[in-house]
């Protein structure tokens, strides 16, 4: 059986930047509630979900060094697929020309988590190379005239590229889990719009985050103190901050980019993570833990060593 590790990185964002005070503009809400109830200041909005995804599956690659003729799949995590067949994974395999196969992946926020889990098995059983993105147009299935969740979405996608290694996995500890029972909290029907019960998807998204972290460390035979980076699903800055002062990281040992890109679903955590090996936040042998919520209600954590 061969390890696993991420060796490229990739993201894209729609041009298009719609700040607090643009959407203040033209619904009953202000940038003050915005930022004090989530901490997101501004989103992009624009793009496809096959087109951000290509964007970001190509920069990926290229950083890898992996021709996509070498791919054995791409696994397309998302919400917001552009039908229901084929899977919008196939026109990411056709525009990027990946040699393998191709399918979507739909767990929600959760969904990025949950297609590296899959994707680490995956070269388990033998595959060599898999590109994994979470792309997300929430923008689509959004009612702009609806404040209570026009604020919190966001257009975007991250990309990884996933090589099997001779040396140990870089996954050290996963946890999957889910509660159908919750599924009328989020949803969004065919043809309609999103909609949440806001109160108690974060309610259980703290708990959620923190139980799974905790099992997916446990199995990494690790704690909360071990962990360099905490890279969790940007849902709503206060989600993160009860999460992990309530798994006592400190402010420095987590990132936040909701404030930049609003919440963008399946896109965020790698989006996250791009950001933090941007900014040098994250090294080789750095202990990172991935943790993710949303619809279903799904939830989903990952401790990786980085570069392993
Ligand atoms: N602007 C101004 N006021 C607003 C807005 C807004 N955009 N939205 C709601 N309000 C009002 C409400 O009407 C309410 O007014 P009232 O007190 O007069 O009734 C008041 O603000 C408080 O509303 P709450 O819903 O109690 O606000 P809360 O603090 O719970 O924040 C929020 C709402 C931001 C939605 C929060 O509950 C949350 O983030 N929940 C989790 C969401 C989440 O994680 N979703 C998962 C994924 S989403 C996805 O996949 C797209």
């Amino acid at each position: 059986m061969s390890g696993a590790r991420i060796t490229g990185w990739g993201i894209a964002l729609p041009d298009k930047v719609v700040t607090n005070e643009d959407l203040s503009a033209r619904l009953d809400t202000s940038d003050a509630w915005i930022t004090e109830r989530t901490g997101i200041k501004e989103r992009r909005i624009g793009g496809t979900t096959s087109g951000l995804a290509i964007e970001a599956g190509r920069a990926a690659l290229a950083r890898a060094g992996v021709r996509p003729e070498d791919v054995d799949a791409v696994i397309l995590a998302t919400t917001t697929p552009e039908g229901i067949v084929p899977g919008t994974s196939a026109a990411v395999q056709e525009g990027l020309g990946i040699g393998g196969g191709a399918f979507d992946l739909n767990a929600a926020c959760s969904g990025f988590v949950y297609g590296l889990v899959t994707a680490h098995g995956l070269i388990a059983t033998g595959a060599r190379r898999i590109l994994l993105v979470g792309s997300e147009t929430l923008s689509k299935i959004t009612d702009w005239d609806d404040r209570t969740l026009a604020v919190l979405v966001g257009d975007g996608a991250g990309a990884v590229v996933l090589e099997a290694t001779d040396g140990p996995s870089e996954l050290l500890g996963w946890h999957l889990g889910a509660d159908g029972s919750l599924r009328h909290l989020l949803y969004c029907e065919h043809g309609g719009y999103l909609a949440m019960n806001g109160k108690e998807i974060f309610r259980h998204a703290v708990r959620a985050v923190i139980e799974s972290s905790l099992v997916a460390l446990q199995r990494a035979g690790l704690t909360p103190d071990d962990v360099d980076l905490f890279v969790p699903h940007q849902a709503n800055a206060r989600i993160i901050v009860a999460a992990a002062e309530r798994l006592g990281i400190a402010p420095e040992r987590y990132v936040v980019t909701i404030d930049r890109y609003g919440n963008t679903s399946s896109a965020s955590i790698p989006l996250a993570l791009a950001d933090a090996l941007e900014t040098g936040r994250l090294r080789e042998g750095s202990t990172v833990l991935l943790s993710g919520f949303g619809g279903g209600m799904t939830w989903a954590s990952a401790v990786l060593r980085w570069g392993a």
